[in-house]
């Protein structure tokens, strides 16, 4: 059975230490195989901010999966943002922005759908482009059948009417159609802020909420989720922070079925 916790939205420079290391003693207590983390490492892609990211890093005892969120880009520097975009996040964190990890149990693919520019005024937004599309149907073509498929992209491809104020993933639509017929079973998320779990299209959407930083939206407080099991059956636990530790405080599961992924239970 795979252990896998999906972490998100970490914002170094409003992360808050207590949580930070109730995370760590949390995560030596589960031991997950891989830790994964859905972008927004930090506040304003400061250094001073990936430092505090890395040095976090390279505390956790684990494996780690991490792709870039919006607010790992500039905000203040144009001529960063514009030019050279990614050369904190390469210098800091990792020279690939779309990492791929393959074990016996599962296959994750790291997207980045983070943007320098749109033509819009949100900038925050985040995109998928066909050639992205493609490179998750080509990653995933000659993956096992009993194989775990994911993807790990920062913006959200579904949400909750709570939060349709907040913009869907650009390229949505046939994002999801290829990854359908890519066999995805999990596309992981975060960039809300919210901890939610949607069965779509066959597979299931997971965001994590705000992991460590005091960003936090009304009623929603820091949390990770864990991810067990394997093509046949996921228990998806949602881990929240309760003023000295994290606590489970949901678990879904879910069953693979002909048409894809169904609930197959609330506790
Ligand atoms: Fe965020
Ligand atoms: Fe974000």
């Amino acid at each position: 059975m795979t252990v896998i916790a999906h972490m998100s939205d970490l914002h170094f420079g409003r992360a808050v230490p207590e949580v930070t290391q109730a995370l760590l003693d949390c995560l030596d207590q589960l031991q997950p195989e891989l830790v994964i983390i859905s972008g927004d490492l930090t506040q304003r892609a400061k250094d001073e901010e990936f430092k505090q990211g890395m040095a976090f890093l390279r505390k956790l005892r684990q494996p780690r999966f991490i792709v870039p969120g919006n607010h790992d880009l500039t905000a203040y520097n144009l001529l960063e943002r514009l030019l050279y975009p990614w050369q904190k996040w390469q210098q800091y964190v990792a020279a690939d922005l779309q990492p791929i990890m393959q074990t016996d149990a599962f296959m994750a693919v790291g997207l980045n759908t983070a943007r320098r520019m749109g033509w819009y005024t949100d900038w925050s937004r985040g995109r998928i482009n066909p050639g992205q599309i493609r490179y998750v149907q080509d990653m995933l073509q000659d993956v096992p059948a009993d194989c775990l498929r994911i993807v790990v992209a920062h913006h959200p491809f579904w949400l909750p009417d709570s939060s349709m104020c907040r913009s869907l993933v650009g390229g949505r639509e046939a994002a999801l159609e290829g990854f359908q017929a890519a066999g995805v079973d999990l596309i992981l998320g975060g960039h809300v802020h919210l901890a939610y779990v949607q069965p779509l299209h066959g597979m299931l959407i997971s965001h994590a909420g705000t992991t460590t930083s005091n960003r936090l939206i009304q009623g929603q407080p820091n949390s990770f989720n864990v991810i067990r099991g394997d093509r046949e059956i996921l228990k998806l636990e949602q881990m929240e922070w309760r003023g000295t530790a994290f606590v489970p405080v949901q678990q879904q599961f879910f069953k693979r079925a002909a048409g894809g992924w169904q609930v197959h239970g609330n506790f």
